[in-house]
């Protein structure tokens, strides 16, 4: 486990682009798994601004997101299939064919239709480097606590929490997703790499549960324990309740100077 303690959520974008636009630069066919969520917002920028002004080529990467609202279809403002065509896929050259986001708008045949996406996952190797953001309480995806650690791709009802949190982005008085299909931790896990962004003090507590907690299905994010590459890139708020922080920052130097393409 990498930890990269950044100023604020500018500087956390900034860092996680970074890292990605590495990893296209090194394989420019890589498979990444996307997040959608606030945090991702500076991230997405500065991938956005790496294509325009620095050559970054998306032409050969392939993508898989992470979960999608279950009864919203693309062109509502709130799905995940719009925000990712906003803040990302409308201004970079990936191809449109190569996009792969969970379809909202199924009504049926729910298990069939998550086992085929987990098959697209298969049939295009599997994902390299998934992005993930973190939940206030401590979901990744829609894997909220409870979830099995070994789920796959389905359907998951979403707690009251989240459905508060989401309900923020929402029109006052419109009716907020109960539920979502989400990729499963053990989809998650199946990535060869892991980055998760987590940003603000909501985000405190999450982040010293799934770091420094035990293993549980009631701190999804804590999962990640088991992956042998995860990189974390949290800013200050978020990490505010780490006990490790001198032990974290000597991972950091020398990880820097063993495996510096890794940072
Ligand atoms: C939703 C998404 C998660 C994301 C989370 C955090 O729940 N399903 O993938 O990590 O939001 O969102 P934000 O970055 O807005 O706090």
């Amino acid at each position: 486990m990498l930890l990269i303690l950044k100023p604020d959520k500018e500087q956390l974008g900034r860092a996680g682009a970074h890292i990605v636009a590495g990893a296209i630069r090194r394989n420019p066919k890589i498979r990444l798994g996307l997040a959608t969520g606030s945090t991702m917002l500076t991230f997405y920028k500065e991938l956005v601004r790496l294509h325009r002004e620095e050559s970054l080529d998306f032409s050969g990467i392939v993508t898989f997101n992470l979960d999608e609202y279950l009864g919203l279809p693309a062109t509502h403002p709130e799905s995940f299939h719009y925000f990712m065509h906003e803040n990302l896929f409308r201004h970079v050259n990936a191809k449109p064919e190569n996009i792969h986001i969970p379809d909202g708008t199924v009504t049926e045949n729910y298990d069939r239709y998550c086992s085929s996406y987990e098959q697209a996952i298969r049939d295009a190797g599997g994902i390299d480097l998934q992005i993930l953001g973190i939940g206030r309480n401590g979901h990744i995806g829609f894997n909220e606590p409870t979830s099995s650690l070994g789920s796959r791709t389905r359907i998951k009802v979403l707690t009251k929490e989240t459905i508060d949190d989401n309900r923020k982005s929402f029109q006052p008085g419109e009716k907020v997703p109960e539920c979502a299909v989400t990729m499963g931790i053990g989809t998650i896990l199946e990535a060869r790499r892991i980055l998760l962004l987590a940003s603000g003090s909501s985000k405190a507590n999450s982040i010293a549960q799934a770091i420094e907690g035990p293993v549980t299905a009631s701190v999804t994010a804590s999962a990640l324990q088991h992956h042998p590459d995860v990189t974390f890139i949290v800013d200050q708020e978020a990490g505010a309740n780490l006990k490790h922080h001198d032990y974290y920052a000597r991972v950091l130097r020398l990880t820097s100077e063993l495996t510096p393409e890794r940072i």
